[in-house]
C-alpha cells in the first residue's frame, strides 16, 4: 500500500471540474491513505459532501464553525494531520486568495495553518488561467513553495477551447505520491534517462516494421523515479501509455532517432535506463512511393543492422554512468543476460523470459531476474512493473554511489 500511514488533505473547490475529486479521493483510498476532504461551499453546488463522505468514511469539513469535537479546533487539527495538502480542482478566486493570505473560511485556513507540502491543480476558463493577476499570483505561489500541476488544454464546459482543463487525475496522484513519500527524495538531483517502447523502422509510407513493445516498462520505470524525484527524460518509441505529467518525454520512430535521442540526453545522466525494444534491423532503404505488388508471388525485404545503442552507452559511458540494460530471451535466460551484460558493458540486465506466466508484452505485471557485471542474479518473483521499477532504481541508485566522478 503505496501511502499507508499518509494522511491526505483534499481539499475541493466550486468549479465544473470537482467532480473528478470524488475519482481522487477514490484512488487515494485504494493506495493505503488516510483521506480527509474540506470544501468550499460553491463546491458543494457542484457535488455534495455526502459523496466524499461516503469515500473517504469521514465528515467532510465545509464550515470553519461548525466544530464536531468542542476539543479540537478543526482546521486547526486537520491542517496538522496533512502529509500532503491538495486543492483539486482549485478555482481563480482561491488561488487568489491564498496569494494574498485571505482566510475567510474552511479550506482557506485550513491551507492556511497547514505545515505540510500544498499541491494546486488549477482549473478554470482559458481566459480567466491566462490573465495576468491569475498568473501572478501562481508565480508568487510558487515563490513560497506552493506545488502545481498545471492545467491541460481542451475543451473546456464554457465552450472555449484552450490551457484550462484540470490535470488528469493521474498526474494529480503521482505529484501527491512523490510529495507524500519520503522516500522519493533518494533520486532527487539525479537524471535519469529512461528508452521505452518499440521502435518503427519504415519500409515505404505505408508499411513498418515493428515489434510487441506497449511501453509499460519504461513508463513505470519513468513514473517510479518521478514520484522518487528524479530529472526524467523518456525517450519514447511507439506505446500504449499515457503521457508522465513532470517527465520530459521526446517522442521518436527510428532506432536511429532512438540513438541520437538517447545520446544526446545522456550526456548529463547519472543513470541510463534502456527498456526500449530496439530494432535489430532495418530496412536497407525506404521507398519514398508505395511498393507495388506489381503481379509478384514473393518479395525479399532486405534489412541492414540497426546501431546497438546499449552497447554504444557501455563504450562511451560504462563506468562512469550507470547503464542498464533489459534482456527479453525466449530460452537460456540467465547466460544470454550475462553474455549481454559483458558485451555491452553496463552494471546490470534486467532479464525476462518471454514465455513466463506474468511477464512479457503488454502485461502490467513482470517476472525478472536482475544480472549484474560481478556475476550476481536476484531471482524476482511476479510482481507489477510498478514494483519492479522500484526494485531497478533502488540497485540503479546502489550502482551510482560506485561511478567514477569525471
Ligand atoms: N538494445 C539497443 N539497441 C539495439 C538492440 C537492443 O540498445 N539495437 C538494447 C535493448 O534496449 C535492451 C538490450 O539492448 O536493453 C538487449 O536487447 P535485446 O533485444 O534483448 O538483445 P539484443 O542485444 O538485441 O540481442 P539478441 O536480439 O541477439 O537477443
Amino acid at each position: 500500500m503505496l501511502l499507508k500511514n499518509k494522511t491526505i488533505v483534499v481539499g475541493v473547490t466550486g468549479g465544473i471540474a470537482a467532480y473528478k475529486a470524488l475519482e481522487l479521493t477514490s484512488k487515494l483510498i485504494k493506495s493505503g491513505a488516510d483521506v480527509k476532504v474540506v470544501m468550499t461551499k460553491s463546491a458543494t453546488e457542484f457535488v455534495r459532501p455526502l459523496s466524499f463522505q461516503s469515500l473517504s468514511k469521514k465528515p467532510v469539513a465545509v464550515d470553519t464553525f461548525d466544530e464536531p469535537n468542542t476539543w479540537e479546533i478543526r482546521h486547526i487539527s486537520l491542517a496538522k494531520s496533512a502529509d500532503v495538502f491538495t486543492i483539486v480542482p482549485c478555482t481563480a478566486n482561491v488561488i487568489g486568495k491564498i496569494a494574498s493570505g485571505i482566510a475567510d473560511d474552511m479550506l482557506t485556513t485550513t491551507v492556511m495553518a497547514t505545515k505540510a507540502p500544498v499541491l494546486i491543480a488549477p482549473a478554470m476558463n482559458t481566459n480567466m488561467f491566462e490573465n495576468p493577476i491569475v498568473q501572478n499570483n501562481i508565480e508568487k505561489l510558487k515563490s513560497y513553495g506552493y506545488e502545481f500541476v498545471m492545467p491541460t488544454e481542451g475543451r473546456l464546459a464554457c465552450g472555449d477551447t484552450g490551457q484550462g482543463k484540470l490535470s488528469d487525475i493521474n498526474s494529480i496522484f503521482d505529484k501527491i505520491v512523490c510529495l507524500a513519500l519520503s522516500k522519493n527524495t533518494d533520486l532527487k538531483n539525479k537524471n535519469i534517462v529512461i528508452s521505452a517502447g518499440a521502435t518503427i523502422e519504415k519500409i515505404d509510407p505505408v508499411r513498418y516494421i515493428t515489434n510487441h513493445s506497449t511501453g509499460k516498462m519504461g513508463f513505470a520505470l519513468a513514473r517510479a523515479a518521478y514520484q522518487r524525484g528524479a530529472n526524467v527524460t523518456l525517450v519514447a518509441g511507439s506505446n500504449r501509455c499515457n503521457k508522465i505529467n513532470g517527465v520530459n518525454q521526446i517522442d521518436i520512430e527510428s532506432a536511429e532517432e532512438m540513438k541520437t535521442a538517447v545520446m544526446t540526453a545522456s550526456k548529463n545522466a547519472d543513470i541510463i535506463i534502456m527498456s526500449a525494444a530496439v530494432a535489430d534491423f532495418k530496412p536497407n532503404s525506404f521507398s519514398d512511393e508505395k511498393i507495388k505488388k506489381s503481379g509478384a508471388d514473393h518479395i525479399t525485404l532486405e534489412l541492414t543492422r540497426n546501431p546497438d545503442i546499449l552497447k554504444e552507452l557501455g563504450e562511451k559511458h560504462g563506468g562512469t554512468k550507470t547503464i542498464i540494460g533489459f534482456a527479453m530471451e525466449t530460452q537460456n535466460l540467465i547466460e544470454n543476460a550475462q553474455k549481454k551484460c559483458a558485451e555491452k558493458k553496463v552494471d546490470f540486465i534486467v532479464a525476462n523470459n518471454l514465455r513466463t506466466e506474468g511477464a512479457g508484452f503488454g502485461t502490467d505485471t513482470n517476472v525478472a531476474s536482475i544480472v549484474s557485471q560481478d556475476g550476481s542474479t536476484i531471482k524476482l518473483p511476479k510482481m507489477s512493473k510498478l514494483e519492479l521499477a522500484d526494485i531497478i532504481l533502488d540497485k540503479a541508485l546502489e550502482c551510482s554511489k560506485n561511478c567514477k566522478i569525471l
